[in-house]
C-alpha cells in the first residue's frame, strides 16, 4: 500500500500506540501549550496586523487572535498574485451541460475586485448582510470573496431551497441584496432560480436589490430592483483594497438545522476559521502544488465553503467545480471528471460512493483513475463495505482514506487520518483520531467519561480556532444548544465510541436531527412545514434507514376533521414541503394516522415511531401516555394508508 497507510488486520502491532508517532509530538506540543500551538498555526497566514492574544476564552465565547487583522479574500487571493501562482488554474469548473471554463488565480482576483466595487457601489459596507442563492458556478466562490473582501458577512443558502427558505433566512438576516441567477441545471432540468427569490424577495422587506448571473440564457422578468451581474461588474476597477477585518469579524453565516423548527444561523469569524481550515487542510489532505482536489460538495453546505472555497484557494491549489448531480447523464460522471482533469484527491460523501456501488466494478474501471492519491469522505458514516469498495475499485488500493467528522459548527475537520502527518492503520468506518489541538472525549448522560467501547455523547474539551462564534443574533440558544449538556465542554449531538486502540467511531447523532444523503435537516422543522398546510392537526417525523441515502424521511400525519386521507392529498402534502423547504425534504413515505404516540407529558416519541419504521425491538415505553397507541400505529402502518 501507498504511503504507509495500513488497512486493519494487516499488522497487528500490539502495546504500540496505533495514533503515529509523529502526530503524538505534534499533539503533545498542542496539549502543553495550546496558546503557542495555535498561534504558529495562525503564522500560516497573510495578517495586516499580528494579534496581541491568541485567544480571550470567555466560557463559551473565544475571540481568537485577538487584536489581529486579516483579510479571507486577501488569504485566498493577493497573496498568489504576487508569486508564481499569479497565472496558475484556481477553478475547473464544469457544468452539467458540459460547459467547462478555467479561471485562473489572477482571473478570481480580478472578478472578485470588480464584484467588490459593485456592491459598495450598492450600498454595501463592513457588516451588512448578502444572500448568495446560487448553482455550483464560479460566481459563487467569486461572490463570497467579493462579500469577504469588503467585510461583507455572506448567508449563501443551497439552491436546492425554497423561497420560503430564502426569505426565513433573508429576514433573519436582515441582507440587503441577494445574489442569484437566472437558473441552474440540476438532472438536464432547468431550476427556475430568478423565479424562485422573486417570490423570497415578496416576503424579505430589507432586501433592496437582486443581482442576477446569466447561467441558462432563459428569459427572465428583470424587476426594477434587478440587476445583472455582467452589466455591474464590467463597469467596475479589478482593483478594490481589502478591508482590514477584526480577526473575530464574522465572515460568514450559514443556517443550518437544529432541533427546533427553526434553522439557526450559524456564524464563523475570519482568523480563527481560517486557520483552522488551513492547518486542517495541510494535516488531512497534504496539499501540494500539482494537486486537483475535487471536493463533490455543493457550496450550500459547509463542506463547500471551508473545502471548495477557503481552503483550497488559500493553499493556492487547482479545484474542480462541478455544478451537477452525480448520476447526470450516467453513472460515470464523477470518475469523468476525474480522468478529464487527472484529479489527485477526491473528497465525496458515502450517499454518492453507495449509489455508484451499486451499478457495478464495470464503471469506474472503464475510467482512468490512476491520477488519484487520496480519497476522502465527509458528511454521515461510511460504511464499511462501502469503504472497501472506495479503497479497491476507486482508489486500487494505492490510496489512503481520510474520513472526516465534523460539523457546520465546528468550521473544518475534527477528526480524521492526517496524512499531510504520517498515515496510520486505518479501520473501514473509523474516522481515526482528533487532528492536532483537538480534545475529544465521549461522555456518558452526567458528562462523565465513558470508558472504552462503551457508547456515549461525543464531546470536545478544549476551544479550537474554528469554533462557531455564536448563533446569529441568539447567543442563549447558542449556550443552551452547545455548551450546557455537558459542563464546560462542546456538545456535538453526536454518539461515538472510542475504542481499545483509541480510535473514535462515530454513531450518528443523538438527537432529533436526519441526515439525508448526507444533508442535514431537522424532524421538527419538517414537522412544522407539515402542520403549516391547512388540512394537518399533528405531524410526527423520523427516519427510516436506507441502503443509499443513509436514511429517508417518514412521516405521521393526523388530519384536522373534515379531511380524509388520499393519495391526492398525499402529493398535495409532498408539494407543500417543496414550497417550504425545498425536494431534499420530501417524505419518502407519509402515514395517515389518528393518533401519535407521546409520552404522558405529551412529547412525541419520536425514537419509538424510529423503531417501528425500521422494524426493530421497541425499548422502554412505560414513559408512554396512552400504549394502545404503538399497537394501533403498527396496525396501521402495517395494514394501511401509505402512499409512495
Ligand atoms: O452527525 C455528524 C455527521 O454530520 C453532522 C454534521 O452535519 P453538517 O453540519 O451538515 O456538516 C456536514 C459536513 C461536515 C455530524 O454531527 N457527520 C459528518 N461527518 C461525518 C459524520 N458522521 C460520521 N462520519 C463522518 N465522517
Amino acid at each position: 500500500m501507498a504511503n504507509g497507510s495500513k488497512l486493519e488486520n494487516n499488522d497487528n502491532t500490539n502495546n504500540i500506540s496505533l495514533e503515529g508517532k509523529k502526530i503524538k509530538k505534534i499533539k503533545n506540543k498542542a496539549a502543553d501549550n495550546p496558546d503557542q500551538f495555535w498561534s504558529e498555526c495562525a503564522k500560516n497566514l497573510v495578517w495586516f496586523k499580528q494579534w496581541d492574544k491568541t485567544v480571550d476564552w470567555n466560557p463559551p465565547f473565544a475571540k481568537w487572535f485577538q487584536g489581529g487583522k486579516i483579510n479571507a479574500a486577501h488569504n485566498c487571493l493577493d497573496k498568489h498574485i504576487e508569486s508564481e501562482i499569479k497565472n496558475k488554474a484556481a477553478i475547473i469548473w464544469e457544468g452539467e451541460n458540459g460547459e467547462s471554463t478555467t479561471l485562473t488565480y489572477n482571473q478570481v482576483y480580478c472578478k472578485v475586485n470588480q464584484l467588490a466595487n459593485a456592491l459598495k457601489k450598492l450600498g454595501i459596507k463592513k457588516g451588512d448582510r448578502v444572500t448568495i442563492y446560487l448553482p455550483m458556478i464560479p460566481e459563487l466562490p467569486i461572490s463570497m470573496l467579493a462579500c469577504a473582501r469588503i467585510g461583507a458577512i455572506h448567508s449563501v443558502v443551497f439552491s436546492g431551497f425554497s423561497s420560503q427558505s430564502i426569505a426565513d433566512r433573508a429576514n433573519d438576516s436582515k441582507s440587503r441584496i441577494i445574489i442569484t441567477a437566472d437558473g441552474g441545471y440540476r438532472r438536464g432540468k432547468t431550476i427556475p432560480l430568478k423565479d424562485i427569490t422573486d417570490d423570497a424577495v415578496k416576503k424579505s422587506p430589507h432586501v433592496e436589490k437582486v443581482i442576477v448571473v446569466r447561467r441558462t440564457n432563459k428569459e427572465i422578468a428583470m424587476g426594477e430592483g434587478d440587476l445583472w451581474f455582467e452589466d455591474i461588474i464590467n463597469q467596475e476597477s479589478n482593483l478594490c483594497e481589502s478591508e482590514w477585518m477584526d480577526s473575530s469579524d464574522p465572515l460568514f453565516i450559514l443556517y443550518t438545522s437544529g432541533t427546533t423548527g427553526k434553522p439557526k444561523g450559524v456564524v464563523h469569524g475570519t482568523g480563527g476559521y481560517l486557520t483552522h481550515l488551513y492547518n486542517s487542510a495541510k494535516w488531512v489532505f497534504n496539499f501540494v502544488a500539482t494537486d486537483i482536489f475535487f471536493c463533490t460538495a455543493d457550496i450550500g453546505w459547509v463542506t463547500g465553503h471551508s473545502y471548495v472555497v477557503y481552503a483550497p484557494l488559500m493553499h493556492g491549489v487547482t479545484e474542480i467545480m462541478y455544478e451537477g448531480a452525480p448520476d447526470f447523464p450516467d453513472q460515470g460522471r464523477y470518475w469523468d471528471i476525474v480522468e478529464k482533469y487527472g484529479a489527485t484527491i477526491l473528497y465525496t460523501t458515502p450517499t454518492a460512493l453507495r449509489a455508484y456501488m451499486r451499478h457495478g466494478d464495470d464503471i469506474p474501471n472503464s475510467f482512468n483513475l490512476s491520477t488519484l492519491r487520496l480519497l476522502g469522505t465527509v458528511g454521515e458514516p461510511i460504511n464499511p463495505e462501502v469503504w472497501l469498495w472506495y479503497y479497491n475499485v476507486i482508489g486500487k488500493q494505492n490510496c489512503p482514506i481520510v474520513d472526516t467528522w465534523w460539523q457546520t459548527e465546528t468550521g473544518g475537520i475534527m477528526v480524521s487520518m492526517c496524512s499531510g502527518i504520517e498515515n496510520i492503520k486505518m479501520k473501514p468506518g473509523s474516522g481515526t483520531f482528533s487532528l492536532p489541538g483537538i480534545e475529544i472525549e465521549i461522555v456518558g448522560e452526567g458528562g462523565e467519561k465513558v470508558e472504552s467501547g462503551k457508547k456515549g455523547y461525543l464531546t470536545i474539551k478544549k476551544p479550537w480556532p474554528g469554533m462557531l462564534l455564536s448563533l446569529w443574533n441568539d447567543d442563549e440558544r447558542y449556550k443552551k444548544t452547545y455548551w450546557e449538556k455537558a459542563p464546560n465542554r462542546y456538545f456535538a449531538g453526536d454518539f461515538a465510541y472510542v475504542d481499545k486502540d483509541g480510535y473514535i467511531w462515530i454513531l450518528g447523532r443523538s438527537d432529533d436531527i436526519l441526515k439525508v444523503s448526507g444533508h442535514r435537516l431537522g424532524t421538527i422543522e419538517i414537522e412544522s412545514a407539515f402542520v403549516s398546510h391547512q388540512s394537518v392537526a399533528e405531524a410526527a417525523v423520523t427516519s427510516k434507514n436506507d441502503e443509499i441515502k443513509g436514511e429517508t424521511i417518514i412521516a405521521f400525519l393526523v388530519l384536522k376533521s373534515g379531511f380524509v386521507s388520499s393519495e391526492q392529498l398525499n402529493r398535495e402534502m409532498n408539494e407543500h414541503i417543496r414550497n417550504t423547504i425545498g425536494p431534499i425534504a420530501v417524505a419518502e413515505k407519509i402515514y395517515f394516522v389518528n393518533k401519535l404516540p407521546k409520552t404522558r407529558s405529551g412529547k412525541i416519541m419520536r425514537r419509538l415511531l424510529r423503531s417501528i419504521v425500521n422494524k426493530e425491538t421497541i425499548g422502554d415505553i412505560t414513559t408512554l401516555e396512552d400504549e394502545a397507541s404503538v399497537e394501533e400505529i403498527i396496525h396501521e402502518i402495517n395494514q394501511i394508508k401509505k402512499y409512495i
